[in-house]
């Protein structure tokens, strides 16, 4: 198996993880089986499938970095994003399900109990990365860069410069890198070239 079919089988892998629990929790409901209290039993279960897949998302650069598992570097976005549709998912339930959409009695939730407090933050701090993570944004992020030749043309002598000196031009980089200070995102780190 080559490089790149390793890597589709890795990525429908992980696409077929992330959604198991779903078609899991769907067949629970379509067979009443959610329990006396579907509502709280769907709550529990988005919530903790999004704390797994977050964890999960998490775990790729530390594992990437001390055990040299590199062929996980792809997985993060997947992973990243799989988990904040869980949460979206999550924080549906909540709002259409639980609440229907009681704006008021949500927003005193939000103010007053404090696990819905740290959970509505934890969905703020990752709205901006699930944002960043779209192909779109990583295309913006990246281009200014790509046009520019890349981190090492900029550095380096301009267009021409080298041939006058007797250097020959700077190749530009292999894989667009994001702009210095690029927005964090889960997708940003996959853009990057491996430093191993
Ligand atoms: C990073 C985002 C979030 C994560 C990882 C998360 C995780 C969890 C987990 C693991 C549970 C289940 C606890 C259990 O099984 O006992 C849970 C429950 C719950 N979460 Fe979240 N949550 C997040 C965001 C939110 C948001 C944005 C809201 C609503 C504003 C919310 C509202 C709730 C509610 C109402 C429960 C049920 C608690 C109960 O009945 O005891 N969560 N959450």
């Amino acid at each position: 198996m080559d490089g790149s079919t390793r890597r589709r089988a890795l990525q429908a892998a992980t696409l077929a993880l992330v959604t198991a629990p779903l078609a899991a929790i769907g067949v629970r409901a379509l067979t009443g089986d959610l329990g006396a209290n579907p509502i709280e039993e769907l709550t529990h279960a988005t919530g903790e499938w999004s704390l797994r897949f977050l964890l999960l998302a998490l775990a790729v650069t530390p594992l990437r970095r001390w055990l040299g598992w590199s062929w996980l570097a792809p997985l993060r976005r997947t992973l990243g994003l799989a988990a904040f549709a869980w949460v979206c998912l999550h924080l549906s339930v909540w709002t259409v399900l639980d609440q229907f959409f009681d704006w008021e009695a949500m927003l005193e939730d939000v103010l007053d109990r404090r696990y819905i407090t740290v959970g509505f933050l934890g969905f703020l701090c990752l709205l901006p990365l699930a944002v960043t993570s779209t192909r779109s944004w990583m295309r913006r992020d990246a281009l200014p860069v790509a046009r520019q030749g890349g981190p090492r043309r900029a550095a380096g002598p301009r267009r021409g410069a080298g041939g006058a000196a007797g250097l020959p031009p700077p190749r530009p980089p292999a894989v667009a890198q994001p702009a210095a200070g690029a927005s964090a995102s889960f997708g940003t780190p996959w853009l990057r070239p491996s430093t191993r």
